[in-house]
């Protein structure tokens, strides 16, 4: 069992892409991080497997593969949360309040950068500038970035992901019926 089986469509399909994807740039000088960038943008996160693929490919170890990948805020290793949410650290919306935010963020969904909910609904990301200052501090959910955000509108922002959430079981249910 691998953590491709979770995804979408069969492992062994899974595995012939993701191949594919190592091939097309494992020529490429510095072709790890494009290689990465389009696995994350396949998957949502770096497949466990697909370290041993780009490592045999690249003539590399595995763990100068994962060195890279944890070097590097914006890869993950484990598959995402139905909704990223990305609280701005960078120093505008810091001056504006949002190492703030990030607490009440933590602990209201318990949990930390880099986790996802229990319930799989959201995964906590830090971002460095979402080109947003002077509505600081800002908040990004999936393509939407949200400004002048404060506790309030983040709970309230949760609570509409949960929401749509629920609703789209619900449907599910009524189709089922
Ligand atoms: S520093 Fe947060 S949007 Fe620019």
């Amino acid at each position: 069992m691998n953590d491709l089986q979770n995804t979408s469509g069969n492992a062994d399909a899974q595995l012939n892409k993701l191949t594919i994807i190592v091939d097309s740039k494992k020529d490429l000088p510095g072709g790890l991080l494009p290689i990465l960038h389009d696995i994350q943008h396949e998957y949502g996160f770096i497949p466990k497997v697909a370290l041993g693929i780009i490592a045999t490919k690249l003539n590399q170890t595995e763990a100068e593969i994962h060195g890279v990948i944890s070097f590097y805020h914006h890869f993950r290793l484990t598959e995402p949360g139905a909704n990223i949410v990305e609280i701005c650290r960078g120093e505008a919306c810091q001056a504006m309040g949002s190492k703030q935010l990030e607490n009440h963020a933590k602990t209201s969904l318990n949990i930390d950068f880099g986790q996802t909910t229990t319930n799989k609904n959201v995964t906590l990301e830090p971002v460095y500038c979402l080109g947003n200052c002077a509505c600081a501090p800002s908040v990004k959910v999936g393509d939407n970035v949200h400004g002048r955000m404060n506790d309030k509108k983040f709970d309230k922002l949760m609570n509409k992901l949960t929401t749509f959430e629920l609703s789209l079981s619900d449907n599910k249910l009524q189709e089922n019926k």
